[in-house]
């Protein structure tokens, strides 16, 4: 069936007219709203390239229903505001994490929530929040140290 609804995407709300009922969030996101930061990987959950947050938790967007999720706060990596994004970014630049780029908005993304939370994590604490981002390029290291670097 066809369906409109309303998002609530970086702050402002968003009408989503006739959309798909079983259209993913990172489909809306990217076909419907024009916001192509989070990556359509896997499809399946596992990549983490389509990360967002949802009432400020990392989510994949792939995974997500968006007609149903009502006015829950969707964020997506073009929406983070704050010093935190630039440093993780300019830390994961330093320390040679990015080669393609493909994983980084979602890294980025899911980085911010573990600042967030938790402004000074140590060593492992990054490596588990960054485990739901395979790289194929780097591998994790890189990414763990550009993530400390910015905490740091
Ligand atoms: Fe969503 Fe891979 S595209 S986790």
């Amino acid at each position: 069936p066809v369906v409109s609804y309303t998002l609530n995407v970086n702050g402002a709300l968003q009408y989503v007219a006739d959309g798909w009922i079983g259209d993913s969030l990172l489909t809306v996101l990217r076909d419907r709203l024009g916001l192509s930061g989070a990556k359509d990987g896997c499809g399946q959950g596992v990549c983490g390239a389509c990360t967002v947050l949802v009432d400020g938790a990392p989510a994949a967007a792939c995974l997500v229903s968006a007609a149903t999720l009502g006015m829950r706060e969707v964020t997506t990596v073009e929406g983070l505001v704050g010093p935190g994004p630039a440093a993780i970014r300019q830390g994961l630049i330093e320390q040679g994490a990015v080669q393609c780029g493909y994983c980084i908005p979602g890294v980025v993304v899911s980085a911010h929530a573990l600042l967030a939370r938790i402004p000074r994590p140590d060593e492992a604490t990054v490596r588990r929040a960054l485990a739901g981002h395979p790289c194929r390029c780097v591998g994790p290291n890189r990414m763990v140290a550009g993530v400390c670097a910015a905490a740091a």
